[in-house]
């Protein structure tokens, strides 16, 4: 499957189109990408919930295979069974690829309705370690033990990615979000790595907010951070927090980023709720892929859908039902194929 070549350059990219309502808004993607006329190989390969039976693994040799070849893929959500199963999907991915930051924009997008207007953040979460470590076992009958892993390297790395980005994009501040006054060795060494990188950036401020705190203030004015910086369950919690500021999980869009591999994705899940419907909000995952354009160099076209998105967004009529409309996906798609 390719899109239509136009560009100087072919790029390859691995394409998980994953589960649930996962190939509907990769499905979404694939045509706007093709008419903005980037001119990408996609090489496709499965992963998730679907797959075990056929290949015993959520995330089968030949997906990790593609995507270190290509060095970067656009993902669909993936399903995981909870509370019983296979190890998740999504956490064998991430630490497979050693894909260790989680990089999630959270940014009013004119039009969709929500209660903050003035919302412009990056969570920056630390992807391939702490409580989803996935070391759990039985200690006795009726008890069993979660371990929390943090090490020194994973936090260094991570810090300074949340600082690098600041200094890139121009943001006065990062803000350290931790729990280190109850967890004091696990998020003490996170915290204590934040500021040993943060001496390094004197340029940013550094602040520093206990979760509890920081969930409280977030509701009350997002437009107090700039740059959060998270160990693997907070962040995974505070970046649904943040994308209900701003409109839902169908607006925000997400990358995981290591050293060698790049996943784009958005930040929801597969929405078993919806998925085969043909309502899921496909702007998340379109805006995954305007994020991967910029890593793979193409900003001209990244621009142009990020502008088509806002010009089709900005008129209710284009809004899905998660943003109080009744538009579908196929209709939202056109829209923006057409705007392009
Ligand atoms: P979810 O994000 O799939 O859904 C939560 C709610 O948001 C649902 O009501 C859903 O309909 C709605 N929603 C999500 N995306 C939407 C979209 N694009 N348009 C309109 N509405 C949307 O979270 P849930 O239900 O907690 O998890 C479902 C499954 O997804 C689980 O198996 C979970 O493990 C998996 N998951 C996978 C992720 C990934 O692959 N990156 C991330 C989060 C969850």
């Amino acid at each position: 499957m390719s899109t239509a070549p136009s560009g100087p350059e072919t790029h390859q990219v691995a394409l998980i189109p994953g589960d649930g309502i996962g190939p509907e808004v990769t499905g979404a993607a694939l045509q706007v990408l093709e008419a903005a006329g980037v001119s990408i190989r996609w090489e496709e390969v499965e992963a998730g919930a679907e797959v075990v039976q056929k290949h015993g693994s959520p995330v089968p040799d030949r997906a990790l295979t593609a995507i270190r070849g290509s060095g970067v893929a656009l993902k669909g959500p993936i399903g995981t069974p909870i509370g019983e199963g296979f190890r998740s999907a999504n956490v064998t991915l991430r630490q497979s690829l050693d894909l260790y930051a989680s990089v999630r924009p959270v940014k009013n997008i004119p039009g969709v309705p929500c209660r903050y207007q003035d919302v412009d953040l990056v969570v920056v979460r630390e992807n391939t370690e702490g409580l989803y470590s996935g070391l759990e076992h039985r200690v006795a009958p009726g008890i069993v033990e979660s371990l929390k892993i943090v090490t020194e390297r994973a936090s260094l790395r991570i810090a300074a990615c949340a600082f690098e980005l600041a200094e890139r994009e121009g943001r006065p501040e990062v803000c350290t979000v931790h729990k280190a006054n109850i967890m004091k060795l696990s998020d003490g060494l996170f915290l204590e790595c934040a500021r040993r990188v943060a001496r390094e950036h004197p340029d940013i401020v550094h602040r520093e907010i206990i979760i509890d705190n920081c969930a409280m203030q977030l509701v009350r004015d997002p437009s107090r951070f700039s740059v959060l910086l998270l160990e693997n369950l907070y962040g995974d919690i505070l970046s649904d927090l943040c994308a209900g500021l701003v409109g839902g999980l169908g607006v925000v869009p997400g990358a995981n980023l290591g050293d060698d591999c790049a996943v784009f994705e958005a930040v929801h899940g597969s929405a078993p709720d919806i998925a085969g419907k043909r309502v899921a909000n496909p702007t998340a995952l379109i805006l995954s892929s305007v994020m991967m354009l910029r890593h793979l160099g193409e900003s001209a076209a990244a621009d142009a859908i990020e502008n088509a998105v806002h010009s089709v967004l900005a008129d209710e009529k284009n809004h899905t039902a998660d943003i109080g409309g009744t538009a579908t996906l196929d209709g939202v798609t056109a829209a923006i194929t057409e705007r392009l």
